[in-house]
């Protein structure tokens, strides 16, 4: 164990990562630019060549950074996983979606874990950074790992650590948020610390791998309850003609207590509307429920046919049906100033909108094309003359580089489910 310690102290360590993606990557140049040798591993042919030729795919990782330290040679990417057998330590970045019955889909996970598995050798630190459900890494990867007689505390050392990084964020990045780990033993979490202590500013060191991995879901837990309950004050408020924008701005002025939520078009991202389930799917499985966790899902799912809902009012007021409408969607990625459109409620409320027969159009600085089987025409230029040709206009990601003024006075009714157009009022703004 000392002898990985002092390694990781030296920065003579060499540290794998498996899956080179919004979590991976960042983590992946961080390591890198504190001084360690890094090999990134990934399936994805297409991102292991953007990383060895310094090509950024990754709005946190300038093309700079990750070119400098591509060229220096602290960093190379690889599909070729026979080499994790050279790694002193591994963190898995790998995706943890929801299956079609909406409970947690560790197969990414599994499949790492069987990459290194194969290539397993003694005085190995494993840190899974996946957001899953409490005893993942106990139940399902401990005992993989073990296979070969390796004894974990002893052997190898394994841990978990929940990634918090906030694609697009200016102020908290890699590095600079507090990195809580949980080790499966005290040796794991000690090597652990010593591994984050060379890069992160502030290591959170907790008593187990369980409790590591349940922050992480009350962090999201907390998001998505807080997002539903203000999501059903504006519910409430739009059936009494209350301005709920006005009214979380007045609360907000409380200087304790309180912290503003606000509401919206629906949950989007690969972690608000997904990680609250591995959590009940868990919690279920011991025979505790898990109200909030299920209503506020419900009403956040709600929120794109509320949307279409104040479509159809909008038209309506101008004698319009939606089938035949012309209807533009400004902003598809799932937050604003960035280019992710993973669970974006943006591609819900489009296939409704086609389903009830308008054509569809949208709109997003940052996003270059819609995923596959979802057909929509792309509005190219933003000027009054193009969004005048439209009957609606649905605000449904506020991206800071678009003027939504625009809007105003160039035709279409506008519904404004983010108040972008907040200090406005008129017939033509319907706002959430
Ligand atoms: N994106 C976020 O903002 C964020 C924030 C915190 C936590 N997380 C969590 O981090 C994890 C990763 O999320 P992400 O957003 O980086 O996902 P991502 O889809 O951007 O990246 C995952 C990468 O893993 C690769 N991959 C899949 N299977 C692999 C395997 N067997 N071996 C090697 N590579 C493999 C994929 O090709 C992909 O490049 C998820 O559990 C997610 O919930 C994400």
């Amino acid at each position: 164990m000392q002898q990985l310690i002092d390694k990781l102290i030296n920065k003579e360590a060499r540290l794998g990562i498996l899956g080179l993606g919004y979590v991976g990557l960042p983590l992946a140049v961080s390591y890198a630019k504190a001084g360690f040798q890094v090999i990134g591993f990934d399936l994805d042919e297409s991102k292991v060549a953007g990383v060895n030729s310094g090509d950024s795919y990754i709005i946190d990782v300038p093309n700079e950074q990750l070119a400098e330290v591509v060229q220096s040679g602290k960093l190379t990417a690889t599909t070729d996983f026979s080499q994790l057998a050279s790694v002193d330590s591994v963190n898995i970045c790998v995706p943890t979606p929801l299956g079609k019955t909406r409970d947690p889909d560790i197969s990414f996970i599994q499949a790492a874990v069987g990459s290194i598995a194969a290539s397993m050798h003694s005085g190995l630190l494993v840190i899974l950074e996946s957001t899953t459900y409490p005893g993942t890494t106990e139940e399902v990867i401990l005992p993989l790992l073990s296979e070969n007689g390796f004894q974990v505390g002893k052997d190898f050392f394994l841990a978990f650590s929940p990634e918090r990084v906030d694609p697009g964020n200016p102020t908290y990045h890699t590095t600079n948020i507090p990195k809580v780990v949980g080790g499966v033993t005290p040796n794991c979490t000690e090597v652990a610390r010593n591994l984050y202590g060379q890069v992160m500013d502030t290591v959170v060191p907790v008593s187990s791998v369980r409790v590591a991995e349940t922050v992480k879901l009350l962090e999201n837990t907390f998001r998505s309850v807080n997002i539903g309950l203000v999501n059903e004050i504006a519910l409430m408020c739009s059936a009494m003609d209350i301005d709920v924008w006005e009214v979380i701005d007045g609360a907000a002025t409380k200087p304790f207590g309180f912290m503003p939520f606000y509401p919206g078009p629906g949950l989007g991202g690969h972690c608000i509307p997904i990680d609250p389930f591995y959590l009940s799917w868990k919690a279920k499985q011991a025979g505790s429920e898990a109200r909030f966790i299920d209503l506020a899902g419900q009403i956040n799912g709600f929120m794109p046919r509320h949307v279409l809902k104040l479509v159809t009012r909008g038209l309506n007021d101008r004698r319009k049906s939606v089938n035949g409408s012309k209807v533009l969607v400004v902003g598809v990625a799932y937050k604003p100033g960035i280019d992710d459109m993973r669970e974006s409620p943006a591609l819900d409320i489009l296939e409704m909108l086609a389903n009830l027969g308008a054509e569809t159009a949208w709109y997003d600085p940052h996003v270059e094309s819609l995923p596959a089987g979802i057909d929509c025409v792309q509005l190219q230029e933003w000027s009054k003359v193009a969004v005048g040709a439209f009957d609606a206009a649905v605000i449904v990601t506020p991206h800071p580089a678009v003027d939504h003024s625009l809007l105003l006075e160039s035709g279409p009714v506008i519904i404004d489910t983010r108040n972008a157009l907040k200090g406005y009022q008129g017939p033509d703004l319907i706002k959430l």
